[in-house]
């Protein structure tokens, strides 16, 4: 629980990689409203200073943070179904989408400090920290500056992400913070047309790796061209897309009620 005057966030995880290009921030969103769309109050932080892509996944690259007097920022909303929605903050809505950022490592740090502590999230169930790849000095301060209740290690299958992944683990658990376990991206590919599967980065690394290391291992996620297609367009896709993959992110999703609420937090049956 991170509580402050204006916040109660009462589980905070944070969505590591030991590179980039996995498919972190695709995890990230996706978890996000997969929870959001079981009623929980859901927020994004996008702690990727450098590579901010959070809002692109999410259509709202426009969008500004606004502000009160009293220097409180508030959060970017987007509805989710009827009656829900997340709140997300990037740097994407402080410096526009098309300028790169040449912070030094203490202004991005400042930045993040402003995140937590001056934007008014409000009762979340959930927050999900998007961070930066990798398992560098920077990763390595936000993770201390947040320090999130758990870590969800994204990796690919094939044997050299799963190194990074290892090394991943090995900074949570270094920081003390639990690794509620490893999500297998890009993991085989099933064709459209003939409905084979083809292992083009090998498949079940993931699974292996979180047997060794004694991890929970939440799932695995083909290459989907959808899931692609949807972080392009903004157009997420849980939101969006019935399938097998949709179900495994949903799967995912009960996993983490399930490790913090236990059975009885089990989702209510309010998603389609
Ligand atoms: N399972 C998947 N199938 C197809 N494309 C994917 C999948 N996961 C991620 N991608 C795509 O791969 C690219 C990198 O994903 P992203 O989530 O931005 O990675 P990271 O945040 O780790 O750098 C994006 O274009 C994304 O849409
Ligand atoms: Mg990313």
């Amino acid at each position: 629980m991170t509580e402050t005057k204006e916040n109660r966030i009462k589980h905070s995880i944070m969505v590591m990689s030991g590179k980039g290009g996995v498919g972190k921030t695709t995890v990230a969103v996706n978890l996000g409203l997969g929870l959001a769309l079981y009623g929980k109050e859901v927020g994004i932080l996008d702690a990727d200073i450098t590579g901010p892509n959070v809002p692109k996944m999410l259509n709202i690259e426009d969008a500004t943070l606004t502000g009160d007097e009293d220097q409180t920022i508030h959060p970017v909303e987007l509805p989710v179904g009827s009656d829900s929605g997340i709140k997300v903050v990037s740097m994407a809505f402080v410096i526009g989408k098309d300028s790169p950022v040449v912070w030094r490592g203490p202004l991005k740090m400042q930045a993040l400090k402003q995140f937590i502590e001056t934007v008014t999230w409000g009762d979340l169930d959930y927050m999900l920290v998007d961070l930066p790849p990798g398992t560098s000095d920077e990763p390595l301060s936000i993770a201390q500056l947040l320090r999130p209740d758990g870590t969800i290690i994204v990796t690919t299958p094939q044997d050299l992400a799963l190194l990074d992944a290892r090394k991943a683990i090995d900074m949570s658990r270094a920081l003390g913070i639990p690794v509620l376990g490893i999500v297998e991206n890009m993991s085989g590919f099933t064709c459209p047309k003939c409905g084979g599967t083809i292992d083009l980065f090998k498949v079940g690394g993931g699974m292996k790796a979180a047997e060794e290391l004694k991890v929970p291992f939440l799932g695995k996620i083909e290459i989907d061209p959808a899931i692609c297609e949807t972080g392009d367009s903004g157009m997420p896709f849980i939101l969006n897309v019935q399938s097998k993959n949709a179900e495994a992110f949903d799967g995912i999703v009960r996993k983490i009620m399930a490790h913090y609420e236990g059975e009885r937090g089990e989702p209510e049956p309010s998603r389609e």
